[in-house]
């Protein structure tokens, strides 16, 4: 049930109200977040997007059936309400709101739609359970949080079209329903009705399209893309997102920095009114990993990782000796300060690093007398400990933390045990931003699993010209012209320079492991079309939901994502995906396979 506006107009949003306009009539539209009911004088907190008002409706003013009606206003009913502007009473005044000082003084009003008592109470931190809230998501995004990160999310993809449009790029839509493309997460697949057996697949990213459209001489392309990968969720991963997508022609690494620098100076300064200093920090992949053991490290805080293979190699620790001996290493971290961690906290720091694989996770407390307590102390000989010691700037009161393994474990544990050290001694501030850039990333990755090499990037990645040489005989050595945009230790962006000379595209798919014919199947049409003229280029691409989630200081990328799925990338509200009919099976040539239990 509800009323229509009847010739009412809206003049103004809630918050659009000010002290300026008292003795003014107005007419403002929304949802009641709250009502007080004194007998005589109803208050209503009215919200819409832009915030929330508070409404009078006064007995002694009122006709007696409009303050009849008003007593039946319940929370989430929608009002249209017409009324002069008036300053609050001193002890009215609510100093938490833009609109604390003023009220509304109710003349007519309309009931336009009443509600059921929501399932929930719309506020932020109300405690209630998230699977409830995503059910109902319509109502939770009625939440100024949520309103506001979405309206943030808005502000990044305006500014960046505008920034974009200005740089001469064209924005260009790509197809949804295509074939694979190598960004290596698994596809999500359409089946054809017109085709038996025939697949499109969601695009994991429009890479083969805007390669082609620098084919085809459009120069500086973008779009503002969703892309589609079925991988695991987490809270920076959905299997759909959102990328800002780009591709210049004719173009080397330092052109396209310089333009993702001013956009990402742009998008902070007017987003957030931070001034990012530029230009943004560099930093090899080499580096980023010996250093902080992870490609997207968080430079926010230091505890950097020390590798003391060399002093310890000759120690009677074995399991020291022989990471060292097999070609690993033994590395490093100084928890400052944490020497006075009980031991069941040190445990649970082993327990942790175990999780990514360490077989074990030893300690030495530096005490404040300058002694050593440790329980592999025993193993080494007072000068080496001291040299260990050293090399790990240790002082009295620190703890000492130590991974032996291959040298990619020691770097994910300690990287990781970095990462939650920082987060158990709260040594970052949410708003403080640390870009940077991760250059020189290796070509390739070898799989255990296909024992082949993979792409790290994608297989048009072009590797940098001083390693050419190595592509045959020490493929591994060979780095990427390849870069990653790093914030506060989050992935927030990624490119490469482009292969876009024939004979190093096919000597990149025969390290791959692919034959001609293959590599023709799977890309024939991107690897024909270079043969008719390409321009050098290269380009990069952003998840706008992680950028949006390290703006608004959103803990996951849910939060900044208006209908988003959950960990098992179900949507709780439209109960998708879902079964379907058999028919409509059958004019897809699709038999379920039936699941064993
Ligand atoms: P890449 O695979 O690195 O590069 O993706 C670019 C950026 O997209 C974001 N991202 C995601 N965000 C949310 N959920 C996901 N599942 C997800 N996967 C990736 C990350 C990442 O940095 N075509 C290349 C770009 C290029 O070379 O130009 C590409 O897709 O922030
Ligand atoms: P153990 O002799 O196996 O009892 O180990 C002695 C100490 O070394 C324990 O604190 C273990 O956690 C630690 N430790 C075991 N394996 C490793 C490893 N690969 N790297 C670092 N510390 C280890």
């Amino acid at each position: 049930m509800g009323e229509s506006m009847k010739g009412l107009t809206r003049s103004h949003r809630c918050t659009e109200v000010t002290e300026a306009m008292i003795g003014q009539t107005v007419t403002v539209m929304g949802w009641v977040q709250k009502r007080r009911d004194l007998g005589k004088l109803i208050f209503v907190d009215l919200r819409d997007r832009s915030g929330i008002l508070q409404v009078v409706f006064d007995s002694q003013t009122l006709p007696k059936d409009l303050f009849i009606k008003a007593e039946s206003i319940r929370s989430e009913y929608v009002l249209a309400v017409c009324g002069k502007v008036a300053s609050r009473g001193p002890e009215g005044i609510n100093p938490n709101r833009i609109t604390g000082t003023i009220e509304i003084h109710v003349e007519e009003f309309r009931i336009l739609s009443e509600a059921e008592t929501p399932p929930f109470e719309v506020m932020e931190n109300s405690g209630v359970k998230d699977d409830l809230r995503l059910k109902y998501r319509y109502l939770d995004l009625r939440r100024p949080d949520l309103q506001k990160n979405l309206m943030t999310r808005h502000q990044v993809t305006a500014l960046t079209r505008e920034f974009l449009n200005q740089e001469g790029f064209l924005e260009i839509e790509t197809p949804m329903l295509t074939k694979s493309t190598p960004e290596g997460a698994r596809d999500y697949l359409v089946p054809s009705r017109i085709h038996p057996g025939h697949f499109y697949a969601l695009p994991q990213s429009p890479q083969l399209f805007k390669q082609l459209l620098m084919v085809s001489g459009f120069d500086r392309y973008y779009q503002i893309v969703k892309c589609f990968r079925d991988e695991d969720l987490r809270a920076d991963r959905q299997p759909e997102f959102t990328q800002i997508d780009m591709e210049l022609s004719f173009v080397e690494i330092e052109d396209i920095m310089d333009i993702n620098e001013r956009l990402l100076y742009k998008l902070f300064k007017e987003v957030m009114g931070v001034e990012i200093s530029l230009p943004i920090p560099r930093m090899t992949y080499q580096e980023a990993m010996d250093r902080f053991g992870s490609d997207k490290p968080d430079v926010r805080f230091g505890m950097e990782l020390v590798d003391i293979s060399e002093i310890v190699k000759e120690s009677e620790f074995g399991v020291f000796k022989n990471a060292v001996k097999n070609g690993g290493s033994v590395r490093g971290i100084n928890g400052k300060g944490c020497g006075n961690f009980p031991r069941r906290q040190i445990d649970s720091l082993g327990d942790f690093a175990k999780d990514f694989g360490a077989k074990g996770l030893a300690w030495l407390v530096v005490e404040e007398d300058g002694s050593y307590r440790s329980p592999i102390a025993k193993f080494f000989s007072e000068d080496m400990l001291a040299q260990v010691v050293d090399a790990m700037k240790g002082e009295p009161g620190d703890l000492l933390l130590f991974c032996a393994d291959e040298k990619d474990i020691v770097y994910d544990v300690l990287g990781n045990l970095r990462l939650e050290l920082a987060k158990r001694l709260e040594l970052t501030k949410q708003d403080e931003y640390q870009f940077l850039w991760v250059t020189e990333f290796p070509l390739l990755e070898w799989s255990k699993e296909q024992e082949r090499y993979v792409a790290k990037h994608h297989p048009f990645t072009m590797p940098m010209e001083e390693d050419l040489s190595l592509l045959d005989t020490e493929p591994h050595k060979v780095r990427a012209k390849a870069y990653d945009m790093v914030l506060n230790g989050v992935e927030i962006g990624g490119g490469s320079i482009r292969i876009h000379q024939r004979d190093i595209q096919e000597k990149m798919f025969k390290v791959l492991g692919f034959t001609k014919e293959e590599a023709y199947k799977r890309f024939g049409f991107l690897l024909n079309a270079f043969q008719y003229g390409t321009p050098p280029h290269g380009g990069l691409a952003y998840g706008l939901d992680r950028i949006v989630m390290l703006m608004t200081g959103a803990e996951s990328i849910r939060d900044v994502i208006a209908f988003p799925k959950v960990k098992d990338a179900t949507c709780l509200m439209t109960e998708a995906p879902g079964t379907v009919e058999g028919k409509q099976l059958k004019e897809l040539h699709i038999a379920p396979v039936a699941q064993e239990e």
